[in-house]
This record gives structure tokens, sequence and C-alpha cells, in this order.
């Protein structure tokens, strides 16, 4: 996608052919910087500090993860240390295992003279698939929102909000989420995209706002709280998440927030679609709640928060008082039966056990 008019990737192999370039996440909106990856600590510390984040990208980091490692060392120990390395980095985007199961299965029965070579082109392979699922995704979901478009009279847009960060930042390229928004905006199909701001870490506000704002795609940022609100005066046509993991029963782990924006939606026949792209099924989690154990992150990142002075100094200041407790969950599960349905890569698909297993009938 664009950035100030040139086209990037949110991961791609350097010049060299052995580094990894990524867009470090966490200077935007303020500034737009690229970081290089040399070796298996660095593709560690970008999942872990969340340089890199989203299922979608962490799975494609960790893959370059793994290659890297090979450069380092091809041996079956440094394949098996470097697995359990990457898998530790974060624990809910159930891509990151599916990227790492994919590359070890590659690798192992390989002899290692030959595994520097086949974990880069197996990693470039997962990459340019999670292009072509993301933008499948777009193409489907662009028919749901032409729909609402051509129902609603073509001369209003079509009001969409979405939480998180589910765009191309959080992808190879396209994005889930955000790719029917993209290819909707392509065709000239009139969009607004309420932006959650999606506290603690802002993802909203930060990155789906900034990469909106650099395709031109119409948004506006608002707390999450006011999702609600707007919902019950029908400003909202249709709501759009990712997902970080998905059961089997259709149960989807995303974002915290992700549930209460549900629930409204339910509420206010608000269609609520998730875009879900194959990798991100769990196959081995039946129900999400019971299933899915729910990442908690350092609390300073409720306690504080960071931004860009008047003076142009990223800063950091104390929201709370500096005795009180603060907990951070940073996803929920929003039950299947407040889904309207799946975008996924091979079509639309009902939020159920017997809707993905009609679809992916050779994960079941
Ligand atoms: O904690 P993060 O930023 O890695 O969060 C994950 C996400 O990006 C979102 O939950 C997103 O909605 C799903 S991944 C496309």
């Amino acid at each position: 996608m664009q950035v100030n008019g040139q086209a990037y990737r949110a991961i791609w192999l350097g010049g060299d052919g052995r580094t990894v370039e990524i867009i470090d996440q966490t200077r935007l909106p303020h500034e737009f910087a690229c970081a290089r990856l040399g070796n298996l600590m660095d593709a560690c510390a970008a999942i872990r500090d969340m340089q890199v984040r989203g299922a979608p990208l962490i799975g494609a980091t960790a893959a370059f993860g793994m290659a890297l490692a090979m450069v380092e060392n091809p041996s079956n120990e440094s394949l098996e240390t470097a697995y359990k390395k990457l898998f530790k980095t974060r624990p809910t985007a159930v891509n990151l295992r599916w990227a790492l199961n994919d590359l070890k299965s590659k690798l192992l029965p390989l002899q290692p003279d030959e595994r520097v070579a086949a974990a880069y082109l197996r990693a470039t392979q997962l990459a340019d698939q999670d292009v072509e699922i993301c933008s499948s995704i777009g193409d489907h979901g662009k028919e749901l929102i032409k729909e609402i478009w051509k129902r609603r009279g073509k001369d209003k847009p079509v009001n969409i909000l979405t939480h998180c960060n589910a765009g191309w930042l959080a992808t190879v390229d396209w994005g889930t989420a955000l790719a029917p928004i993209y290819k909707a905006h392509e065709a000239d199909i009139p969009i607004h995209v309420w932006v959650d701001e999606t506290r603690p870490r802002n993802q909203g506000s930060s990155l789906t706002a900034w990469e909106l704002g650099q395709h031109g795609v119409a948004h506006t940022v608002i707390v999450d709280n006011v999702g609600g609100h707007l919902m019950q005066h029908s400003k909202v046509d249709l709501c759009i998440t990712g997902t970080d993991c998905t059961a089997v029963s259709g149960d989807v782990c995303n974002k915290i927030g992700t549930y209460l924006k549900a629930l409204a939606a339910f509420d206010n026949n608000v269609p609520f679609y998730v875009a879900l792209p194959g990798p991100t099924i769990d196959w081995t989690a039946e129900d999400g709640i019971k299933d899915i154990p729910i990442e908690q992150r350092n609390t300073t990142e409720v306690t504080q928060i960071t931004g860009r002075a008047p003076s142009g100094e990223i800063t950091t200041v104390l929201l709370t008082p500096e005795t009180s407790n603060a907990a951070n969950y940073a996803f929920d599960v929003t039950p299947a039966r407040l889904i309207t349905g799946f975008i996924t890569e091979r079509g639309i698909s009902k939020a159920s056990k017997e809707g993905l297993t009609a679809l992916y009938p050779e994960c079941a």
C-alpha cells in the first residue's frame, strides 16, 4: 500500500537477500521509519516489542526469523531453539505457531546445508501468500460494502466501524478488515471509517488512522466507548474487525474491546463481520472462551500514554495515581452468535463450525 505515494509492504527482504526490512510501527504515526532485522534476536525483539504486530504480520516475521536463524547456524538444535524463542514472543496470534510449524516441517527433513535457501524461499512464499489471502478477503468484502451502498442510495457514504489495526500494517499488504475498505475505495464507492482509538496501545488512532490517511480514505478517530452511541443513531452501516485467533466454534479472539462492539452491533441490528484469513483459525481450539488464553501485557500501557508534545518531542506521561493498580488484558473473545459472518479468502461464511468446515474441509 501507499506511504507518501510510494508502494510498501509491511515486511520485505533486504537488497542483500539476507537481512529483513520492516516498518517500525512503534514510531508511527509521528515518524515513518524502517528497521533492519539482521539475526534471530532482532526478529524476536521486533515481535515482542511490537515493532511488528497483527496476527498475519507476526506469522510472516516469524518465518523470516527462522530463515535468519538458519544463516547463523543451520543445525537441528539451532532450528529447535529458533522455533522456541520465536514461539515465546507473543502468545495470542495463532499465525505465529502456524508459520513456525510450516517452516519447521519443511526444514527438518533437509540437510543443514540446504536449509538457508529453503527457509528464505518458504518465508517469501508465506509472505506472498498472505498478500493473496488479504487481497481476496478485500474482493469478497467489497461486495458486501457495495450492496449496502446500493441499498442506501449512492450519494451517501457507507459508514464502517473498525477496531484496532487490521489494515496492511497488521499483514504483509492490504490488511484483513481494511482490505474490503481499500478495494471499495479503489472502486469509487464512497466510504467513511469510524476508527476506534483502541486503548491502551492505540493501534486505531496511531496506525489505522495513519494508513487510511496515507491512502486517502475518509475517517474519524473516536474513543473506544463511542461505537454504541453511533450505532443507536444509525451512523454505522457495518462493522468489520480482524481476528488474532478464531476457534472452530466460530468464536473470535481479537483486540480487547471487540466483544463490546459486537454486543452493541447485535443490539442495534448492525451487521458485524470479522475478516478472517485461513491461517488465523486455530483448529485445536474448539471453544473460544475456554480454549484461548488471553495475553496480559505490561500495566504501564494502561497507566501511561505516549504522544508528541507541542515541541515535537515524543514523550510519555503518567495518567493514573502512582499508587493505583492497573490490569491490561490485551484481547477478548467475541462469541460466534454475535458475528454476522466471516469474510475469508474463500468467500463469506457463517461464524460457526459448519461454516468454517465447509470452507476449509481439508483442515477439519
Ligand atoms: O496486539 P496487536 O497489535 O498485535 O493486536 C493484534 C491486532 O492487530 C488486532 O487485534 C487485529 O484486529 C487482528 S490482526 C489483523
